[in-house]
């Protein structure tokens, strides 16, 4: 007999609309109003570091990275974040978030950006940003403005987040 778990795997172009839905009941329909949605408004996510969480072959999580720009310098934002309430707490969304800054770092990425709480966050390796250091297109507490940082160098990415511009 096997253990019921989860499994984590790339988003695949056919996830789309089990995500979707998934976001929606998550955030409800508010969540295109959100500071953290206009910085990705209009740009795709990452599919090399965006991951979806299975189980038993239903998808039941997924967290989506898209690039963005802080001051001069490249940048990701991580989400949204959304795992079904029929699985929680079983590690699965801070599962989601590690898989995916890993794969970051390793593709080198310099720093992660999200909106969200602390404590939720900070053991996948995201801390509060110095307030000031780092300013959203909107409103948003300052608190809940966390990054990770993967290269030594990352702690001079400073400045405005701004949505990527076209390229
Ligand atoms: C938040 C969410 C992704 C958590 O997913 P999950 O798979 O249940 O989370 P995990 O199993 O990885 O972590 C569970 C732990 O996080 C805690 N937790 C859950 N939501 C939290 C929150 N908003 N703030 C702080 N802690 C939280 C749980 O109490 C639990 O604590 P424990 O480890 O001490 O037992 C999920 O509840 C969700 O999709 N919520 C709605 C959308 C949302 O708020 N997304 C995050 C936006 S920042």
């Amino acid at each position: 007999m096997t253990a019921e778990t989860h499994q984590i795997r790339l988003e695949d172009p056919g996830d789309a609309p089990a995500i979707d839905n998934l976001n929606d009941a998550a955030f409800g329909p508010g969540r295109f109003a959100r500071t953290a949605y206009r910085l990705r408004e209009g740009v795709p996510h990452d599919p090399a570091i965006s991951f979806v969480a299975t189980w038993n072959g239903r998808l039941v999580g997924s967290v989506r990275l898209t690039p963005m720009e802080i001051g001069d310098a490249p940048a990701l934002l991580l989400g949204p974040l959304a795992v079904h309430p029929d699985v929680a707490n079983r590690g699965i969304g801070r599962a989601l978030v590690r898989t995916s800054v890993e794969r970051a770092a390793e593709l080198g990425h310099r720093l992660v950006l999200l909106v969200g709480d602390p404590p939720y966050y900070a053991p996948v390796g995201f801390a509060p940003v110095t307030p000031g250091r780092i300013t959203l297109p909107g409103p948003v507490d300052p608190r809940r403005i966390l990054a990770a940082e993967l290269t030594g160098d990352a702690g001079s990415i400073t400045g405005e987040a701004r949505r990527l511009r076209a390229q």
